[in-house]
């Protein structure tokens, strides 16, 4: 990870989350290390927590009373009040439990309350059992709370708590407050930026029932909208038909077709700063889609196909169809997990159809692409390509915002 200027943290309220495992201890150094930078931070201990290291440890080291007991005797309500200035929310370390509780929205402790009311980036930092973390159950967890834009930070694999070998152990605590920093540092890097994302696949019809479809569950492009509005940015969502929710606080623009989508991205387009076209709009269409559904006993229909309009390319060719000096970003889906080849074509793609960056992706292999939580990807832009490895698709959202608030930054 890049190191970053612990003055990012001055003022900055963090919410520090401790839970019950051996690793509680190690919170310490991280609240303390928050401090040293300058951060106003907030504890919240779940009662098992307390068995393994003493409220007062944290007391003394942020400065602020902690919060233990979700019916606080002070008057207010406590969790809420917490919650409420945060900027950043840092679970250190989290249990298995505890992600269970978060995956599933509980609330039944202060920890869980504060974590259900913050809207702030959240920062886990795992530390369990291997058996644990390996288990569908934590898994699934997991996975359900990367979707939401939660950020992990480990656990390793290393020597833990029982003596045994494997992963499971918590991050290192110069690691945790590392992971820290960066979240505080993108903070609202998009603020004032209008951005459009396209997601999930175009339907395009052969008859009132029937149609041209591809894999694409939008997941990618869901991600990347959630988290540009979360860096501050005013995002319209341009969205074929998905099972997925509406992000918060973005803007929804259904469209079904090619030809829709690509109206709906031309109407705002000169408004935005920034395009990511992460849709998987289908190439060809049916010349003719038939008003009446075609019946079955007439036999297997001739479909012919005719292509439909290429936006990227057509928004590349004509930057007057666009903001001056707005960023345009496409995707380039590729039977390839070779990091070089992907990068190939990153790169011809970006030169061919004029945009500034281009994210090549794997969607040949079972862990990349359509319909699974995480990416295989290489990002070109014009200071070079990047390869991201295979990441959930949250943090290649997270990368992808990187670049491009460098770039707007630098225009
Ligand atoms: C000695 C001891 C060590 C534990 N260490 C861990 C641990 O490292 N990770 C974990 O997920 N649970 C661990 N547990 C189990 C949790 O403490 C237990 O699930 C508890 O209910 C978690 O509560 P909390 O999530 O509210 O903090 C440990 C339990 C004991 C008795």
């Amino acid at each position: 990870m890049a190191a970053i200027e612990p003055a990012v943290a001055q003022g900055r309220r963090v919410v520090v989350c401790v839970s019950g495992g051996i690793a509680a201890y190690k919170a310490a150094e991280v609240v303390r290390a928050l401090v040293r930078c300058g951060a106003d931070v907030r504890v919240a201990m779940t009662p098992a927590a307390t068995r393994f290291v003493g409220p007062d440890t944290f007391a003394a080291l942020s400065g602020h009373r902690v919060l233990i007991d979700l019916f606080d005797a002070s008057g207010e309500v406590a969790h809420v009040e917490l919650a409420r200035g945060a900027e950043l929310a840092v679970v250190v370390p989290a249990t298995a439990d505890l992600l269970a509780r978060m995956a599933y929205g509980h609330a039944g402790d202060a920890v869980a309350a504060t974590l259900l009311t913050v809207t702030c980036p959240v920062l886990v930092a795992p530390a369990m059992h291997t058996e644990m973390w390996e288990h569908p159950a934590t898994r699934a967890n997991v996975d359900t709370l990367e979707r939401r834009g939660v950020t992990f930070v480990g656990p390793e694999r290393g020597e833990l708590s029982s003596g045994d070998v494997g992963i499971g152990r918590m991050a290192e605590p110069d690691d945790i407050v590392t992971a820290a920093l960066t979240l505080l540092a993108r903070g609202q890097d998009l603020a004032g930026r209008r951005v459009v994302v396209t997601a999930g696949g175009t339907q395009e019809p052969i008859d009132p029932v029937r149609f041209i479809g591809n894999r694409s569950s939008g997941l990618m492009g869901y991600t990347i909208a959630r988290a540009a509005a979360r860096r501050g940015a005013k995002v319209t969502l341009v969205s074929g038909p998905t099972n997925l929710p509406p992000p918060p606080g973005v803007e929804l623009v259904r469209v079904r077709t090619a030809e829709e989508m690509h109206d709906a991205v031309v109407a705002v387009a000169p408004d935005a700063d920034v395009i990511v076209k992460a849709a998987a709009v289908a190439d060809f269409r049916p010349q003719k889609s038939s008003p009446v559904k075609l019946k079955k006993a007439a036999g297997p229909p001739e479909v012919r196909l005719e292509p439909t309009v290429d936006i990227l390319a057509e928004l590349g060719a004509h930057p007057e169809l666009r903001k001056p000096g707005g960023l345009l970003i496409g995707f380039a889906a590729e039977t390839e997990a070779d990091p070089e080849a992907l990068a190939r074509v990153a790169e011809d793609k970006r030169a061919s159809k004029g945009a500034d960056v281009v994210v090549a992706n794997d969607v040949g292999s079972s862990d990349s692409g359509f319909n699974v939580p995480t990416n295989r990807a290489v990002i070109a832009t014009a200071r070079g390509t990047r390869d991201v490895g295979l990441v959930t698709k949250a943090a290649l959202a997270e990368a992808l915002i990187d670049e491009i608030a460098g770039l707007l930054a630098e225009a």
